[in-house]
């Protein structure tokens, strides 16, 4: 068993509507009831509109399910079309966030600068964050998967706040770009190699006791082919997953091969 426990995570991007969201929980609920797993657990991110039909299921059902949000906003409130607020979420029962997946950096306008000011802002307010980091196929073939992973953690890593949640109310994902969607999974080599890159960093930058307590998710391409074996590999903490997590056969066959 891994010391540090293991934890499923779905990422629901933009899909599933409220009824699907509901019939999904209803079907989760008796798999993970007939099967506690110690020392493991199971999230799903899922769209801002199902939040609270998903809280409102969760709790009713005792469901042991965490429900995260995808993106949060660094202010509490204000001129911000578009954007959700930590406050908001707090107020459905929401403490999970999701921050600096790929397709916030790629398709949103996400950066280094402000995947951090969303993580501090989090963590002042007392969420939990997973922060998502990953090279692109083009950074990986010219060599700089390393470098780009640095830049990545480097700002995380020089914050005070940052560096005092690791390991506790801060962890991380590693996703290379070129494995999301794809049906590519980075094979349980490279992504080992990469996940002990994230600990070594984060040894040397905080200390080996942060870089033990915190949790390294794989993601990319996750699926039940797939994850036992990326799960026996010493340094990946358990996945975050995409496409799988949509239909509850695979999802539950994810949770089977903890
Ligand atoms: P995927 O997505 O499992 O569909 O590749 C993973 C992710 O984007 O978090």
């Amino acid at each position: 068993m891994k010391s540090r426990g293991v934890l499923l995570a779905g990422n629901w991007k933009m899909n599933h509507l409220q009824k699907d969201t509901i019939q999904f929980l209803t079907a989760l609920a008796p798999v993970l009831k007939n099967s506690p797993k110690t020392n493991s657990q199971m999230r799903i991110y899922i769209p801002a509109l199902s939040l609270e039909t998903a809280v409102k299921k969760v709790t009713a059902d005792s469901i042991p399910l965490q429900v995260g949000c995808q993106n949060a906003h660094f202010e509490k409130s204000g001129a911000f079309t578009g954007e959700i607020s930590i406050p908001m979420l707090q107020e459905i029962g929401v403490h999970q966030v999701l921050v600096g997946h790929s397709e916030r950096r790629q398709l949103f306008g996400e950066t280094n600068e402000t995947v951090l000011k969303r993580t501090v802002s989090a963590l002042d307010q007392g969420a939990e964050v997973l922060v998502c980091v990953g090279e692109t196929l083009d950074e990986r073939n010219l060599g700089k998967m390393e470098s780009v992973l640095q830049s990545q953690l480097e700002f995380l890593t020089q914050n005070e706040t940052t560096r005092k949640a690791f390991g506790n109310k801060l962890h991380i994902a590693y996703e290379p770009v070129w494995a999301i969607g794809t049906g590519v999974t980075a094979s349980p080599a490279q992504a080992q190699e990469a996940h002990a890159f994230i600990r070594n960093f984060l040894d040397r930058k905080i200390g080996p006791d942060t870089a033990n307590a915190t949790r390294i998710l794989y993601g990319g391409s996750v699926t039940p082919a797939n994850f036992k074996e990326l799960l026996g590999c010493s340094d990946i903490d358990g996945g975050l997953v995409g496409g799988a997590s949509l239909k509850i056969e695979s999802w539950t066959q994810l949770w089977a091969l903890i």
